[in-house]
Formats: structure tokens, sequence, C-alpha cells
């Protein structure tokens, strides 16, 4: 075989980086064994109701064609309206583009600013795919680490030490996955001044914005960042849609006519009849409130069956769809310490160290399933670490 091109090779050179213990529990289930998937952020619900009628109603009414790659007017309409709600800021459609979800928006919005060689901060705990996302467009990237000391937040200092001469972009979470971290208004208004002063990109991932309520900001409303800000959003998580893969990414008008040409060698645009149905919900706001409300109900369950026996400690509020245990009194190594989870208790979760250094020794715990069950996973989980043994 000829050799595959350097940039696809080294997108994930170690193959499916930090998803392992995951990819294994599919494996296992696949083989008929009944595992507790807390690894990933998917809905253990169907998407909401409404939402899944208008989507039959759009395929009943003939919505099977092409679209406008940058979006059908509808849904690029209501992204604008959902957008300028979230951040305040007055959007408009040539400021949005559709795309494959959050991930689509994220690697488009990388491939638009960076060229191979550039060099790009990312703020740490990360999404597990921001590494390899920055790799794919043949970037250099350097892990800025925020700590539970500082309530996961970034140090502007410590950004502005990563600093090098080729760095064009900072990438930030908020709030955060894993550890659902908000950040504050300062830590934005810092972060945005570095951002001026070097003439740098901010990618801000905002896919959780719907779990914050009040208290998420969206660092592009910011004086003098919206030309420079790329804010990554998706239907995934806030309106219960993970498998319709849609999101968008809302930049200033002439990247997004730049990704619109990527789409078009890439994906020619969303399905119709599915972007019909993520405008209706959009709109109408469908699940969007109950899904919150049902992670918020969640965390706070799992958090207090975890305190009462006091067995391991939940490093984060309840936030978005996730709860951080700081597993360190039973071992240095989350990793070790899902795995044997896996093994010993047929429950899947994600290892701290997916996420980066300073979530080393640590495991985080997807809230997907019912509040019942997630007592009895604490109740697993202080029998295993009772029993633990190196
Ligand atoms: C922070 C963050 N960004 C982006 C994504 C990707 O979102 P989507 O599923 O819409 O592609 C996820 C998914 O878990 C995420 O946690």
């Amino acid at each position: 075989m000829p050799e595959t091109s350097s940039v696809i090779a080294q997108i994930s050179p170690s193959n499916m980086e930090g998803w392992e213990v995951y990819t294994e529990a599919v494996e296992r289930r696949q083989q008929g064994q009944s595992i507790t998937m807390l690894a990933i952020g998917d809905h253990d619900f169907n998407t909401p109701s409404p939402t899944v009628e208008a989507c039959k109603k759009a395929l009943d009414e003939g919505f099977h064609d092409y679209v406008d790659i940058q979006g059908v007017p509808e849904l690029l309409q209501a992204m604008a309206k959902i957008t300028t709600q979230i951040s305040g800021l007055k959007t408009s459609t040539d400021e949005i583009v559709a795309t494959t979800g959050g991930q689509g928006a994220l690697y488009a919005g990388m491939q638009a600013i960076l060229d191979p060689g550039d060099h790009i901060i990312i703020v740490s705990p990360h999404y597990v795919t921001f590494p390899a996302t920055a790799r794919a467009a043949g970037a250099q990237f350097t892990l800025v680490d925020a700590f539970a000391e500082d309530g996961f937040e970034p140090k502007a200092a410590a950004i502005r030490a990563a600093l090098k001469n080729n760095t064009k972009a900072i990438l930030i979470n908020s709030p955060n996955n894993p550890t659902c971290a908000v950040y504050s208004r300062k830590t934005h208004e810092l972060i945005a001044d570095l951002c001026i002063e070097r003439d740098l990109w901010l990618v801000s991932d905002e896919v959780y914005w719907s779990m914050a309520g009040e208290k998420h900001f969206s660092p592009r409303s910011l004086p003098c960042m919206r030309e420079r800000t790329l804010v990554v959003n998706s239907l995934s998580k806030s309106h219960g849609m993970t498998g319709w893969r849609v999101g968008w990414l809302t930049a200033p008008p002439q990247v997004v006519s730049h990704i619109v040409q990527l789409n078009l060698v890439s994906n020619y645009g969303l399905p119709d009849f599915i972007s019909r149905a993520a405008a209706e919900a959009l709109d109408k706001g469908y699940g969007v409130e109950e899904i919150a409300a049902t992670y918020k109900a969640r965390g706070e369950a799992l958090v207090d069956a975890l305190k009462e026996t006091n067995c391991v400690r939940p490093v984060n509020d309840p936030g978005s769809m996730y709860i951080v245990l700081d597993v360190r009194d039973v071992t240095a190594d989350g990793r070790e310490f899902a795995w044997k989870l896996l093994d010993e208790e047929s429950i899947a979760v994600m290892p701290g160290e997916s996420f980066g250094r300073s979530l080393n020794g640590h495991v985080r715990i997807s809230l997907c399933v019912p509040e019942d069950e997630l007592k009895t996973v604490a109740e697993k989980i202080c029998r295993f670490v009772a029993n633990y043994s190196n």
C-alpha cells in the first residue's frame, strides 16, 4: 500500500486515545455482558417526542433533498436566534454555519484558523477530542491545566506563560466537560484581553450552555471579541439529540464563507428533514429545561449518596452531565481504577487521565442512568473501594 498522509496518520497516534475503557465496555456489551454505561455523555432517554414528530412530518412533507450548504434558512435563523439569546449579542445568519454536531463545528473551526505548524493552547481538563482535532489541522498544542483549588477555572497567567511565537488560538470550554466548571465573566475577560493583545483567535466550546442557566457567559459578547471568537454549539446535549448530529459554529462571516467551502467538499450540508426538525426544536426549546433539570437532580442524588458513605470524594458541584471523583486515596492511577471497576462491578467510567494531567487519579461518571440506579452505582463503588487491592 502507498503511504497515507502524515496529517491523517497522526490525528490519534495511540488509536482511540482516552476512550479505551469505553470501547472495551461497548465490546463487552455486544458480547452480552450487562454493563452500566457511565463512560460517555449520551442520554439514556429518547429525543423529546415533539422533535421526533417534527422530523416525521418533514419526511412526510417531502424534505428529502440537498440543502443550502451553510444550512437551511429556517435552521440558520433558529441558530442565530438562540445564539443571540445565549450571548446577549444580536447575531445574524451570516455568522452561523450548521455542522455535523459540535464535533463538526470544532473540526471546521480549527481547519479554518490553523495552518500546519501553528500552535493552539488548550485549556485542560478538556474534552477528549480536542488534541486530536488540533492534530487533524496539523497544529501543535499545549495543554494548560486548571486545578480543583481554583474551581477548575484557568489562570490567565498560566495561559500567557504557554504562548509561543506561532500561537494562533486558545481553546476553552465552559460549562466544562468533564468538570462542569462555569468560568466567570472575569476569567473570560482576562482570556479575551490576552487574545486581543496577542491577536489570537478564541475558540469557545459552549455545548453545555443550557445546563448552567444564568451562570453561562459567552466571551464572544465581550468588546472586540466578536471578530476573533468561534463559538462551538450543538443540539446533542441541550435538546437530547446526540444521534442526530446537528451543531453549529458562530464566527465572523468571512470564516463562515470559508467553512461553507469546507462543507462543500466534505459533507455537502446536513440532511434536509433533520434540519427542519432541529429548527423547530431550537425555536420551541423542546426538552431543554427538562433535560437540564434531570441531570441536575441526578448529580445531586449521586453526590448525596457518595457523601453518605464517604468512600470517594466528588470534586465538582453537580452542574451539567458529569461528576468527577478523586480516587487518589485508593490509587494514583485513574485508569487502573476504571479498568478494575469495569472488571469487578461491570461499571464503565472514564479515567480522569483522558481529560488531562490535573485529573490524574480521578474518574468521570456520566449521569446517564436514572437517579435510583445512580444510588446503586454509589453503593457498588463504595463496595469496590472497600475491597480495592493494588
Ligand atoms: C465539550 C464538548 N464539545 C463537543 C462535543 C461534541 O458534541 P456533538 O456530540 O454534538 O458532536 C462534546 C460531546 O460530548 C463535548 O463534551
